[in-house]
C-alpha cells in the first residue's frame, strides 16, 4: 500500500513512517519543516525517509495512487496563548481543511491526529470519547475545530475519516518542548528543569511505539467516522515521572519550580473501552520501560556530540 504521512519529520510522524516502511509499505512523507523547534532535529528525524517539503495551508496535497492519509502535521503544544494563535489557526484549521477536502475528493481515508487536550479539565475520569469537549488551550480549540471540520467533510462530501485523540506521547525523538524531552536533556547535560506548577498534575503518558500501532490499526480497521482515545497504560504525576527518570538514569534532577502554565490541564486519563473493542488495541509499554528507552536515546545523543 502507499500512504501519505503529513508531519513525517516530526516526533510521531517519523516513527509512524518508519513502522510503515518496515511493514513493506510505500510512504510519501510531507512536512512543512516549520521553525516551531530546531529544524535540524526534524531533518535528523527524516533521515532515511522520503519527506517532501509542503506547506499544507497553501500547497496542494497530491493523492493520485495513494491509499490513505495519516494527517499528523500541524502546530503542536498546549501552551498556546497569545498572538501565536494565528499560527495555530493556520497550521491546524486552515491546513487540515485543505487536507480533508483533498482526501474527500480523492476518496481516500484520513486518520487524523487529534489530542486529549480537546477534553480540557474533563467532566469525568477516565474520559470517554462522548464526554463534552471543553478545551482550555487555544491549541486544543484548534484541534477540536479540526475534528468538527473532518465531520463536516464526512457529512457533506463523504470523507472517510477516523479521529484519534492522542494522550501525551513520549519516547525517543519526543518534541524538545515537551516535559520528558527537557528532563532527559537536563539529566544528560547536568542542567536544570523548570517544573510548571506543583508537579501533581497527571497524564496518561503513552509510549510512541504503542501509539503507532494504534494509528496503523485505525487506518486498517477503524470504523469510518469514529473517534478513539489513544492512550493509557500508565497514568502518572509529573513528580512520579521525574522520580522514575532519576531512577533509570541514576542521576538527580535539578528542579526549578515555576508557576503553573495557562492552558495545562490538571489530569488526563482515557476511557479505552472503544479503542480496545474496535481496534483490539491497548498500550503495553510500562512507564519505566518507556522512560528507560527515552533516557538511553537522549544520553547516547549527548555522549555522541
Ligand atoms: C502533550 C503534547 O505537547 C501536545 O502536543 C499533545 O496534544 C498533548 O500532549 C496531548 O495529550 O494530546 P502535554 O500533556 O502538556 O501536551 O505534555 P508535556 O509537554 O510533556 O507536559 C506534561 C506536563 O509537564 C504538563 O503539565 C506541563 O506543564 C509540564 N511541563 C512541561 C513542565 O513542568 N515543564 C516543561 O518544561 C514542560
Amino acid at each position: 500500500m502507499r500512504w501519505v504521512v503529513t508531519g513525517a519529520a516530526g516526533f510521531i510522524g517519523s516513527h509512524l513512517s518508519e513502522a510503515l516502511l518496515a511493514a513493506g509499505h510505500d510512504v510519501v512523507g510531507v512536512d512543512a519543516f516549520t521553525d516551531y523547534y530546531d529544524v535540524a532535529l526534524k531533518e535528523e528525524n527524516a533521515r532515511g525517509l522520503d519527506v517532501r517539503r509542503l506547506d499544507l495551508a497553501v500547497d496542494d496535497l497530491e493523492l493520485d495512487g495513494v491509499d490513505g492519509v495519516f494527517h499528523l502535521g500541524g502546530q503542536p503544544g498546549v501552551r498556546s496563548f497569545g498572538d501565536v494563535f494565528d499560527v495555530y489557526a493556520r497550521n491546524n484549521l486552515v491546513a487540515s481543511r485543505r487536507v480533508f477536502e483533498a482526501a474527500a475528493r480523492a476518496g481516500v481515508r484520513v486518520v487524523f491526529a487529534s489530542s486529549s487536550s480537546i477534553y480540557g479539565d474533563a467532566e469525568r475520569y477516565p474520559t470517554a470519547e462522548d464526554v463534552e469537549p471543553r478545551p482550555i488551550s487555544p491549541y486544543g480549540i484548534t484541534k477540536l475545530g479540526c475534528e468538527h471540520l473532518a465531520r463536516a467533510y464526512a457529512q457533506g462530501f463523504g470523507l472517510d475519516v477516523v479521529v484519534l485523540r492522542f494522550f501525551t506521547f513520549y519516547g525517543p525523538r519526543q518534541r524538545p518542548d515537551m516535559a520528558f524531552a527537557r528532563i532527559v536533556d537536563a539529566l544528560a547535560r547536568d542542567t536544570s528543569f523548570e517544573l510548571y506548577g506543583d508537579g501533581l498534575q497527571s497524564r496518561a503518558f503513552t509510549y510512541v511505539a504503542d501509539g503507532v500501532e494504534a494509528i496503523v490499526t485505525a487506518m486498517e480497521r477503524g470504523r469510518g467516522g469514529e473517534t478513539y482515545n489513544v492512550g493509557g497504560g500508565s497514568e502518572a504525576t509529573m513528580r512520579d515521572a521525574i522520580a522514575t527518570l532519576e531512577d533509570v538514569s541514576g542521576r538527580s534532577l535539578d528542579l526549578v519550580q515555576r508557576p503553573a502554565a495557562k492552558g495545562d490541564v490538571r489530569r488526563t486519563a482515557p476511557d479505552t473501552a472503544r479503542v480496545e473493542r474496535d481496534l483490539g488495541w491497548r498500550a503495553t509499554t510500562s512507564l519505566p520501560g518507556g522512560l528507560k528507552a527515552q533516557w538511553d536515546w537522549a544520553a547516547n545523543r549527548v555522549a555522541a556530540r
